[in-house]
């Protein structure tokens, strides 16, 4: 199935998303112990912004996505970091099964899943996860803030209601970031056997126009995206509307839910 995350929307993510503190790759590092022996999964790898980071303090990690065009701009993104210890797979949260029985008898540290887990069938994974895991090892699942639609500050009320005339319909997505949608995460990890911990980090940055239309542009799916002639005039609107609204400051609320195997 076409999610819409090929063509240009890997590029624009790959610009404009924002990458993981290192507070929540030192939380992961931390909670399970991961070390230079240690594999993990990075599921939703994206164009590698959770990947890559981690690679540099376990032995290697396998990023999965079923987006060859994320995972080609995840690749050219590792090598320029000079990154060479993630292996990039197509793939979905249903291939765990087949990635046991590839890795046979290696168990891995931890299986990451940052800002894609509601892509994917919550509860399926994490019952399905366990055998993968060395004791002590286990799932995070990230969120990675909430979308710039949905913060509470002026400029965002002012895109929301943009948004919503330009679309046609209010965008309410909370991309799996919102309180009732991480309980449902944690509680699901509960009832799965994981001792669940949580992480939080705050932190504000202001944008710039250029980086917040280039998010918008990031989060459509490639078939709404706007023809490149219809952009500059776009970005005239959404200035005007936006500008009696500046400063973009941004709040970047993190939340890492760490699901611990109990040996
Ligand atoms: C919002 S992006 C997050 C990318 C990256 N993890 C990050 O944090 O920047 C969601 C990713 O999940 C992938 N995805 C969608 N459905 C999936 C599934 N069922 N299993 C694994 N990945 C999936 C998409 O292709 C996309 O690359």
């Amino acid at each position: 199935m076409d999610l819409g995350f090929g063509g240009e929307v890997a590029d624009l993510y790959h610009r404009y998303r924002r990458g993981y503190p290192s507070g929540s790759i030192g939380a992961c590092v931390d909670a399970f112990s991961l070390n230079g022996d240690d594999l993990v999964i990075d599921l939703g790898c994206g164009t590698g912004q959770l990947a890559t980071p981690i690679a540099s303090q376990v032995r290697a990690v396998i990023g999965v996505d079923p987006e060859p065009d994320m995972l080609a701009r995840a690749r050219s993104a590792a090598q320029d970091q000079g990154v060479a210890k993630v292996a990039w797979m197509v793939g979905s949260d249903s291939d765990l099964p087949l990635l046991r029985s590839l890795l046979g008898e290696q168990s891995v540290g931890a299986v990451t899943i940052g800002q894609a887990l509601h892509w994917m069938d919550h509860e399926a994974l994490f019952a399905a996860v366990d055998p993968l895991l060395r004791p002590g090892g286990g799932v995070m699942v990230v969120a990675n803030g909430i979308p710039l639609w949905l913060q509470d500050s002026d400029w965002s009320r002012a895109l929301r209601e943009w948004l919503s005339d330009w679309l046609g319909a209010g965008p309410a997505n909370s991309c799996g970031t919102d309180d009732a949608t991480q309980q449902r995460y944690r509680q699901s990890l509960m009832t799965n056997g994981f001792e669940v911990s949580k992480v939080e980090l705050d932190y504000a940055d202001e944008l710039d126009f250029d980086h917040l239309l280039g998010g918008i542009y990031s989060a459509l799916p490639v078939d709404r995206l706007p023809a490149p002639e219809e952009r500059p005039q776009l970005a005239a609107e959404l200035q005007e509307v936006l500008r009696p609204h500046r400063p973009y400051v941004e709040q970047v609320p993190v939340r890492a839910l760490l699901g611990t195997k109990v040996a």
